[in-house]
This record gives structure tokens, sequence and C-alpha cells, in this order.
């Protein structure tokens, strides 16, 4: 396998989110997010770690974007941290906060490098959260808001846009379980979290498109090959109710499809929170969907596990090889999900816009040999290969991620860079993956 096998137009990038790498966290009248908030309590992330600092990113911006351009990445995709252009989440802009993102794009374009931006990477202003964040209705007011403000200001030169990032990821850990930012829990907060992120993915998308000349506009979807445990009519059941909130509970809807309620019945719920007009306010004809992938899921049945009566079967359980997140290596999952995805006759377009794998690093006289990582690289694009020659459309691939970052409740513990970051001294060291994607990139 060689890049000439995706074809000329294939697009090839590497992916980052703000929070994960910026810093700077208060600097030049950045305000607090949901992430400064939820990691200034105990025991919430790895060794209560936080990204004030992160990898600098804020002052570094330069040094990493040459890195790209020396590794031969042509696309970009990082996204806007939401408090630092609207502190306060609506009113007043920080022009400071404009400011650097503007010379995060021109740096990138002077280096031949093409920008795509997140519009929100999980990363909600803390005012907004005090009245309500997720679950009130008005964050379709304040959405817009920030949206037109991103299109306004960076629309002129950045045509490739993304609104939402894993949107099941964000409510079910944020809202739901409770693991994430801002830590709320239960149902009373996951379902209106997902109905009103569910309307703002396709209000997103309907703004960007009036604002921006030839607009490129896309949304990004977490997503999991679903296995079931055994072959009992349970634990297929079960593994179909997993697939539908895992897969399908947030595409759908924008394809028109409405709420995958058949298949799930506690998504009913969800009309409590429902207009009559929001049937058709959560369609938006996408010009692509991304989705990101990282491993797949092995599913039983279960009746300890409210509504779902699924649960998953963990893979340290089944003797499979592991990454650092105690995730199944398992290669095909990749291909599993562009045929899923596929399948939907209204996806135009399909782009890898996350894959990646945390491995322990080591570095040894400056250099950091990580083999399982090119290896998963390698295994994923074979896939990604066989899916694009067996005729399914898939038109890109981000690799997730540049650097090594703040991984959530993870902390720095687990590390998913191309490129290693020492977080004391803020050196970089391109790994041995790093090198293979370059040389790869070249061909
Ligand atoms: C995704 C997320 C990224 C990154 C990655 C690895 O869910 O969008 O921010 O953390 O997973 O866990």
């Amino acid at each position: 396998m060689n890049k000439k096998d995706f074809g000329e137009n294939f697009i090839w990038g590497v992916s980052t989110a703000a929070y994960q790498i910026e810093g700077a966290y208060l600097s030049d009248g950045k305000k607090t997010s949901i992430w400064d908030e939820f990691t200034s309590k105990p025991k919430k992330i790895y060794e209560n770690q936080n990204g004030q600092v992160a990898c600098d990113f804020y002052h570094r911006y330069k040094e990493d974007i040459l890195l790209m351009k020396e590794m031969n990445i042509t696309n970009y995709r990082f996204s806007i941290s939401w408090s630092r252009i609207i502190p306060n989440g609506t009113g007043a802009i920080n022009e400071a906060g404009i400011h650097f993102y503007n010379q995060v794009i021109d740096f990138c374009l002077e280096s031949g490098i093409t920008p795509w931006i997140t519009l929100y990477h999980w990363d909600l202003p803390q005012a907004l959260e005090d009245k309500g964040g997720w679950t009130s209705r008005t964050i379709l007011e304040w959405f817009s808001e920030y949206t037109k403000v991103c299109a306004q200001r960076f629309g002129d030169r950045v045509k490739n846009w993304m609104v939402l990032n894993e949107p099941m990821v964000f409510t079910g850990a944020g809202y739901f379980l409770g693991v994430h930012a801002p830590g709320r829990t239960g149902l009373k907060n996951f379902l209106p979290a997902v109905h009103y992120a569910t309307l703002c993915q396709a209000l997103g998308g309907k703004i960007l498109k009036s604002l921006i000349p030839n607009v490129n506009v896309g949304t990004t979807f977490s997503c999991s090959q679903i296995t079931a445990h055994s072959d009992s009519d349970k634990d297929i059941r079960a593994a179909k109710r997993a697939d539908t909130l895992i897969n399908r509970l947030f595409i759908e809807p924008a394809l028109g499809m409405g709420y995958p309620v058949e298949d799930l019945k506690v998504l009913k719920k969800l009309e409590k929170y429902q207009k009559p007009e929001d049937a058709e306010n959560m369609v938006f004809d996408f010009d692509f969907i991304g989705i990101q992938n990282y491993t797949r899921e092995v599913i039983r049945h279960s009746y300890g596990v409210p509504y779902l009566r699924a649960k998953i079967v963990p893979a340290e359980e089944r003797n499979v090889p592991l990454t650092e997140m105690k995730w199944e290596v398992h290669p095909p999952s990749i291909r599993a999900m562009i045929a899923q995805f596929n399948s939907y006759k209204k996806v135009k377009k399909l782009i890898i816009t996350e894959n990646g794998a945390a491995f322990k690093d080591t570095v040894i006289n400056g250099q950091v040999n990580d083999m399982e990582r090119t290896q998963y690289f390698i295994d994923n694009l074979n896939q990604v290969n066989a899916a694009k020659k067996a005729g399914l459309e898939v038109s890109g691939y981000f690799a997730w991620s540049l650097t090594d970052n703040f991984e959530w409740a993870e902390g720095y513990r687990t590390r998913f860079g191309l490129v290693h970051v020492n977080y004391e001294t803020q050196q970089r060291i391109l790994k041995k993956s790093g090198i293979w994607f370059r040389e790869f990139l070249k061909e």
C-alpha cells in the first residue's frame, strides 16, 4: 500500500482540538470553559491534571505548523476555543482571541497547509454552562451567534468546516455518565443535551452554508464496530441497541430519518424536548460526514443496565491486543464503519476525521521507536484502502493526533501523537510513526 493507491484527490491530514493543545487558559482575555472548571475539581482527571499549559500551542503554533510542513501534511483540522473568542459565550467578542486564530490560519496557508475548522470540540464557555449549557434550549441562540462570528471572521480564508466533534461522546460522557465536563449525569441531562446538540448540528451547518461562499460543511461522529458477544438472540438484540446509541443516534436525524426510536425505545423520551418544527430543523444536507474510529466494542445482554439492557464486554477480558486506553486493536473496525456509513444513501462524502492509538512511548537517545503505533496506522490505512478498492466512498484520512496532548480524563498519561511532547521542556520529537507518515506522504 502506498499513497498513490488512494488516488490524487484523497485528503491527508492531522487533527487536534483546542483544549487538548493550546494551554494559555486565561491569556489575552480568554475566560474559562467547562473543561477548565471540570479539571479543577479533585479526582476527575488522572493525577488531577489539566489543560492550563498543555502543549502550549498558543505560543508555539508556528513551530508545530512548520513541523506539519516538514511531515508533508497538507491539511490541518483544529478547533476554535469558544471562550477565547467570546469569553462569556455570548456578547462581547475578544479581538485578541480572533487574532490568535487569524495567525494560525494565515500561517497554515503560507505553509501550504489547508485549514479545517471544528466549531465545537467540547469546551463550552463556563458562563453558558452556568445558564444550563447543552441542557438549555437557549444553546440554539448562543450557538448561532458563535457560529456566525466564526464564519464572518474566518470564512474568507477557511472553506472546510465541521460543526460538532462527536456529539455522542460529549453528551454521553459529559451529560449522562459525568466522566467528562461538565460532569452531569442521568437522562434528565442527557436527553435535552442530545436533542439540542442535534438541532445545533444542523443549525450550524445552515449558518455556515449561508455565510461562506464555496464552503465545504461537515460534522463528525464517533463510531465503533459493534459485535455481539454470542449468537444468542438476546446478545444480538443487545448489540443492535448499542449500535443504535453509539453509531446512529446523531446522524439519522440529520439525514431526515428522525431519531432511531424503533431500535432503542428509551429515545421516545426525547419527545418531551421536541417542538413540532424541530423534525425539519434537525435535517441538514452536509457536504461530507466525518467519522472517527479507534476500536470496536463487543456487546452482551444485561438486565443490570437500565433502558439499554446491554453492556460492553471490556477488551481486557477478551484476551485481545490493547492500546494504552485499554481499547482493542482491531483494524477491520474502520472498514466496517466506512461500509456502515456508506449504507446511508444520503451521505455524499465520507472522511475519516480521526484515527490513531495510544501506546507507551519511551525516549531513548532522543528517539521514540513507536513500532506499535506505526503498525496501527499501516493496518488501519490498509483497511481504508481495501474499502476504497471495494468501491466504498471514502475521501480523506486525518490522523489523531499531531502531537501528544491532554487526553481528557486520562490527562497526559496516554499519548496519541506522531510527535512526542516533553511536557517539562515542551520539546517536540518526531516519533518513528511520524517519520513513517512523512515518508508515506512524500511518495
Ligand atoms: C476522540 C476525541 C479526541 C481524542 C480521541 C482519542 O473521541 O475527539 O479529542 O481525545 O478521541 O481519545
